[in-house]
Order: structure tokens, then sequence, then C-alpha cells
């Protein structure tokens, strides 16, 4: 729940946010999440809730075509796609394990072996032209195939793209289709940024890099009070002196006052400050946002847009979304649209069908997971708000979120988009008893990151000093070789074994001879038992601790440590073997 105070009183951001009356609910019933949450109403199934398809039987090949960028420029010269083709029981065509291959050319005997090679041609759709004639593994994920833009115009509108793909003997065929943008370079002084279809990281040009090239964003910062900054640009100074890489500067009101906001942004083109423009109070009407975007999109620091604050929560209708989107996207194609969604199973698909990246906002420090605190009711998932929703109470609700949206995604026919998460920099009043201690924000980071989040931000700026000190150092480490190149270099490997720490989450991501491993304590109490954590190769040497506990140590191709620190965080560099 988003309000306007630093520390927003439940009472405030309750009459002033939570006052949908939508979809299931009985006339005259307030929801959130679409769940009736004052004593007086009773319970009723909000209805919503995620379908997972049903497995059937029979395998399907599953040939999908994606952009390796969400954009292309002109100067690029070239691009890439990506070709998945994985055996599914979900999604695809169907799929029978036999090839023929004439092995006696002359008398033309055809023998049967095992269908393991899909010979695919990527082609534009309204002229034919042939991108791409290749081969693919049958079941294999991320191939990548480069492709010239020779003969392909830039333009602001998508080329249709379409692949066939067929058995070698031709008797299996199987199609797919997506778009590609090859945009115009800019030349307005505005910026483009693009995401990696592939790992899920952002890419940015502008003025920085003189509009040559991209450069790697990991964006980590706050949803910042605006009126706070624009009271001097020392606050704004100060905001990125910290390390923070991104902001979001939340108007106080239904829009900002241009001219102050013109000024700041000014400074923020100067420092190379990005910011993601916030429409959440005005995102449901597309002539505003059209008005918005004509104003801001030559900006050299926008890094991307932000529609909806919760529309899943407030029960913004379901089309809501997509239809800012959409009218984003018909006249900005250079940069992205995010929202945050807060319930844990509310219309997900409607709702994330509005953006290019998601961000989920569970905060369960100080909460009450079960019981309502402002109405004195019980949440479960049918009924009650609890600041959190469907969460336990524990820092883990962060990272379950994260798996749980991306299992969600994994589960639609639409590829899937990188998350980001929301993190509690807030507390005190309400549903949430406490500001989160800096080791508990902390940990909220570190499991964010283990849980393949893209990108950081925090409500609310400014938090205490500790929350800033760390999302500002941690933001600079993410920014920073060598951590980058390991988070936009691959996907995380999640959820690792490990011995004697139960709470312990440890994650990795293995680029070249070198493996990142990510280390979050869910325990807030310290242990001294020998701890060790079995990684997917064989580790030689710790080769860095980029932050946290220099102690771990390795045995027999694992890490070990005598001990754990209550909420320990840790960011390891290993060596492995080949
Ligand atoms: C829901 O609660 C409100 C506020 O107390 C009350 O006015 C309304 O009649 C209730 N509606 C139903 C259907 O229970
Ligand atoms: C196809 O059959 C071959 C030979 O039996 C087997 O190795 C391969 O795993 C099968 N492939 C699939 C996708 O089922
Ligand atoms: C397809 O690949 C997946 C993931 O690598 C693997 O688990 C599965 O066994 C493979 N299926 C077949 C039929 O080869
Ligand atoms: C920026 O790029 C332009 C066009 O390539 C070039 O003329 C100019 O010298 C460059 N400026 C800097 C500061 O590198
Ligand atoms: C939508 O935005 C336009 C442009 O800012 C404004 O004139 C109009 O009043 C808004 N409509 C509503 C319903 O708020
Ligand atoms: C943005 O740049 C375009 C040209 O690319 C120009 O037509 C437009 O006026 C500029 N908008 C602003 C607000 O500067
Ligand atoms: C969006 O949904 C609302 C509410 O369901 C509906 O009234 C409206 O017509 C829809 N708009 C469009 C453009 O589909
Ligand atoms: C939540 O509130 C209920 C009811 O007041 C109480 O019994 C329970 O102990 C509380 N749980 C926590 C974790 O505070
Ligand atoms: C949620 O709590 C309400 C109120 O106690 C109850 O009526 C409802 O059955 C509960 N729903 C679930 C799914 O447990
Ligand atoms: C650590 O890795 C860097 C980069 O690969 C390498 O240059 C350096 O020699 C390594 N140091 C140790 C101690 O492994």
């Amino acid at each position: 729940m988003k309000g306007f105070t630093v520390l927003p009183t439940a009472l405030a951001a309750l009459g002033i946010f939570r006052s949908a009356f939508a979809f299931n609910a009985p006339p005259g019933v307030l929801t959130w999440c679409g769940k009736a949450y004052e004593p007086t109403n009773a319970s009723f199934n909000p209805g919503g809730q995620f379908n997972y398809p049903k497995p059937q039987s029979a395998a399907l090949l599953y040939v999908t075509v994606e952009p390796r960028y969400s954009i292309f420029l002109e100067s690029d010269g070239g691009g890439s796609f990506i070709v998945n083709a994985p055996i599914s029981y979900i999604f695809g065509q169907s799929f029978n394990n036999v090839t023929y291959t004439n092995t006696d050319g002359g008398k033309r005997t055809l023998v049967p072996g095992p269908f393991t090679t899909l010979a695919i041609d990527i082609m534009v759709e309204d002229t034919g032209m042939l991108l791409v004639s290749d081969f693919v593994d049958v079941n294999s994920t991320g191939s990548l195939f480069s492709f010239s833009f020779s003969g392909l115009k830039a333009r602001d509108k998508p080329y249709s793209i379409s692949l066939y793909g067929t058995s070698l003997d031709g008797y299996q065929s199987y199609s797919a289709t997506t778009e590609i943008y090859i945009l115009p370079d800019r030349t307005d002084g505005g910026s483009a940024v693009k995401i990696d279809n592939l790992y899920g990281g952002l890419w940015v040009q502008n003025k920085k890099n003189n509009w040559s090239g991209w450069y790697a964003v990991y964006p980590s910062g706050f949803y910042t009070d605006a009126n706070y900054i624009f009271q001097s640009p020392d606050n704004l100074y100060a905001y990125q002196d910290a390390g923070m890489t991104s902001i979001n500067l939340v108007p106080d009101d239904t829009t900002f006052d241009y001219t102050t906001l013109d000024q700041y942004w000014d400074m923020m083109d100067e420092i190379n400050l990005l910011n993601l423009y916030d429409m959440r109070y005005t995102y449901t009407n597309t002539t505003s946002v059209t008005e918005q975007v004509n104003m801001f999109k030559n900006r050299t620091t926008l890094l991307m847009w932000y529609t909806g604050d919760e529309p899943d929560g407030a029960g913004d209708a379901l089309n809501s979304t997509k239809l800012a989107y959409k009218a984003i996207k018909a006249i900005d194609p250079y940069h992205p649209v995010s929202l945050v969604l807060n319930c844990a199973n509310f219309y997900f698909k409607d709702y994330a069908a509005g953006a290019d990246i998601l961000f989920e906002d569970a905060y369960p420090v100080g909460i009450n997971a079960t019981w309502s605190k402002p109405f004195d009711t019980p949440c479960n998932a049918t009924y009650g708000d609890c600041g959190c929703d469907e969460c336990v109470g524990e820092l883990e609700d962060v990272s379950n979120r994260l798996d749980t949206f991306a299992a969600y995604q994994a589960a639609l026919e639409t590829p899937s988009k990188p998350l980001w998460s929301v993190l509690q920099g807030f507390g005190g009043d309400g549903y949430w008893n406490t500001v989160p201690s800096e080791a508990e924000f902390l940990a909220m980071i570190m499991l964010s990151i283990n849980h393949n989040a893209k990108g950081l931000s925090s409500w609310w700026y400014p938090s205490s000093a500790p929350i800033q000190t760390i999302m500002g150092t941690i933001g600079k480490i993410l920014q920073a070789s060598p951590v980058i190149d390991f988070v936009y270099g691959t996907n995380p490997v999640s959820k690792l074994a490990v011995k004697n720490g139960p709470l312990l989450d440890v994650a990795s991501w293995t680029v070249g001879s070198q493996m990142m491993v990510g280390i979050a304590n869910g325990n807030v109490v310290a242990t001294n038992q020998e701890v060790t954590i079995t990684l997917p190769a064989t580790v030689t040497s710790v080769n860095t601790t980029v932050y946290g506990n220099a102690n771990w140590a390795v045995s027999d191709g694992k890490l070990q440590k005598k001990g754990l620190d209550g909420l320990e965080a840790d960011i390891l560099i290993v060596n492995i073997a080949s």
C-alpha cells in the first residue's frame, strides 16, 4: 500500500486508497485484492485466482521465438533472436520422436530415427525476407541466431516476424511469431532503454555514453517524496551520492508541478540520475498519459514509465494497465513500461499484461499476517487485509512472492517479464509496527537478488538513515563489475542445498570459470555450527568476498564456514573446476 506521508497511517491510507467496489463484491463492500476487509462485511470468493493449465500426457514441442532485446536501434547494425524448443506437456504442437532419413540414397529406403534436430527459418512476415535459416536442437532453450538489418528500414512500428520449423524429413512442422523493433537512432537528446529478453537486464543508450553502444544499469533506488526532493538540489544530489542509480519521483497530487519538475529533471540529466516516471494517479486516463509521455519522452534520464501502483489491490479495471501500455507504446517505443502488483493471486494475467517489467511489493516487517490490526478481522485467501496479501510475516515473503510471480509467468503462453522487488523502507503505524532494521532490509535485498530480481526500489524516501545507506552501498556493488557481469550475464540457480542453515537462502550465477554466490540468512539468531553449501559446480577457491563475511572457505568442492550471523548477507565470487 502506498500513502502520501513518510509513514502512512492506516487511516489516511485507507480513506484514500482502499476503496474499490468491484468484481465479486456485493454493492457497498470495500475490497482490497478483491476481498472484503471491513468487519461489518462477510467473506466471499474474490475470484481472479491464477489458473494453472493442466499438463497433458503426450509430449509437445513448444517452439518460441523472441528478439534478444526489446528494442534494437538502427546503429546496432544487426540483432539476434532467442529460439526455445523445449519438450512441454502444456504448450506447443504435437511431437512424434521420429525422423526418417534416406540412408541408402538410390534405393529410397526411409529409415526411422529419433527426432533430434529442427530446421528453422525466421522471416519478416509482410515481405517474406529471410533473416535466419539454421538448426536448433529438440528440447533446447536459449539458442541465439543473429541477423543483419540490411534491407530492414528503421521505423517506429515493429516488424512482425514468423518462425517456421520442420523435422529434417519435413513430416512435422511448427510455427511461432514475434515482433521486433528496429528504431531510428535518437537525435533529439532522449534515451533508449532496452530489456535483455534472455537474462532480464536493462541496457541504456543516452547522453552519458554519447549515444554510442549500450551500458548496463542495475536500477536501485526509492520511491521518493517529490516535494522533499524539490526542497533543494542538495536533496537530489545527496540521494545520488548515497549510491542510488535510479529514482521514482512520486507526485503528492494527481500530477507534478511541471515547472519545478523540469528544473529538477534538468539537474537529473546533468548527473545521469535515471527516473521512473510515475503516472500512478493518471494512468487510467489515456489522454493524460499521452500528454505526459509527450512531455518527457525526450529526456536523457528517462529510464521507464511507471503506470499502475497496485492496480490489483485497488481493483482497477482489468484492461486498465494494457490500455495505458498501448497509449504509451504508440508514441514512445524507446522505453519500457513498469507497474507494481500487490496481491498474491488476483487477476495476475490481466494486470501483468500492461507492462514490460513487473514489480512485487510484499511488505512483511512488523505485520500480523493473519489478523488485521486496523480492522480486527482474520486474513486469509478470501477475507481481510493485513498489509501483505497472503503473507506469513517473514522476510521470505519477499522471495516467495518473486517465485510465485515467476511461476505464474512460466505457466502463461507469453514470454516472462523481468521482475523487480519493492522493499519495505517504512513502518511504525497501521499494518506495520516497525521500520525494518538495516539487517532486515539488507536480507530482503539479498533474498530479492537471489530470486532473480533485476531491479530494486523501496517505498519510501526519506527513510531511516541505515536503510538509505545500505540501499546505496548495495546499489553501487550491483552496478559495478564483477557483480553486474554475473547478474546480467545469466539467470541464477536459486534455493541451493545447505547443511546446518535451515533458513539460509543461497543462489549462484555461473559465467565462464567463475560463479557468483549470493547468501542470505533468514534467521535472526546467530548459530555456530559448521555450515556447508553445495553449489552446481565444484568450487576450487574463493576469488573475492564482494560483500559480507570473509570467512567462507572451500572444502571438498563446497563452501564451508563455522557459524552464521543473524540475518547475515554475503556476496562471493568463487573459482570453479571446468
Ligand atoms: C459492508 O460494511 C459497510 C460498512 O460498515 C456497510 O455499510 C454495508 O452495509 C456492508 N455491506 C454488506 C453487504 O454487508
Ligand atoms: C527421442 O528418442 C531418443 C532415442 O530413443 C532419445 O534419446 C531422446 O531423448 C528422445 N527425445 C525426446 C525429446 O523424447
Ligand atoms: C528435456 O530437457 C529437460 C531440461 O533440460 C530435461 O529435464 C528433460 O529430461 C528433457 N526431456 C527429454 C525427453 O529429453
Ligand atoms: C559524440 O558523438 C558524436 C557523433 O558521433 C561526435 O561527433 C562527438 O564528437 C561525440 N562527443 C563526444 C564527447 O565524444
Ligand atoms: C483526463 O486527462 C485530461 C488531460 O489532462 C483532462 O483534461 C481530463 O479532465 C481527464 N479526465 C478525467 C476523467 O479526469
Ligand atoms: C521530442 O523530440 C521530437 C523529435 O524527435 C520533437 O518533435 C518534440 O517536439 C520533442 N518534444 C519535446 C517535449 O521536446
Ligand atoms: C475496459 O473495461 C471497462 C470495465 O470493464 C469497460 O467499461 C471498457 O469499455 C473497457 N475499455 C476498452 C477500451 O475495452
Ligand atoms: C496476530 O493477532 C492475533 C489476534 O490478536 C494474535 O493472537 C496473534 O498472536 C498475532 N500474531 C502475531 C504474529 O503478532
Ligand atoms: C476467511 O475468514 C473468514 C472470516 O472468518 C471465513 O468466513 C472464511 O471462510 C475464511 N476463508 C478461508 C478460505 O479460510
Ligand atoms: C579473481 O578473478 C579475477 C578475474 O577473473 C582474476 O583476475 C584474479 O586473478 C582472481 N584472483 C584469485 C585470487 O583467484
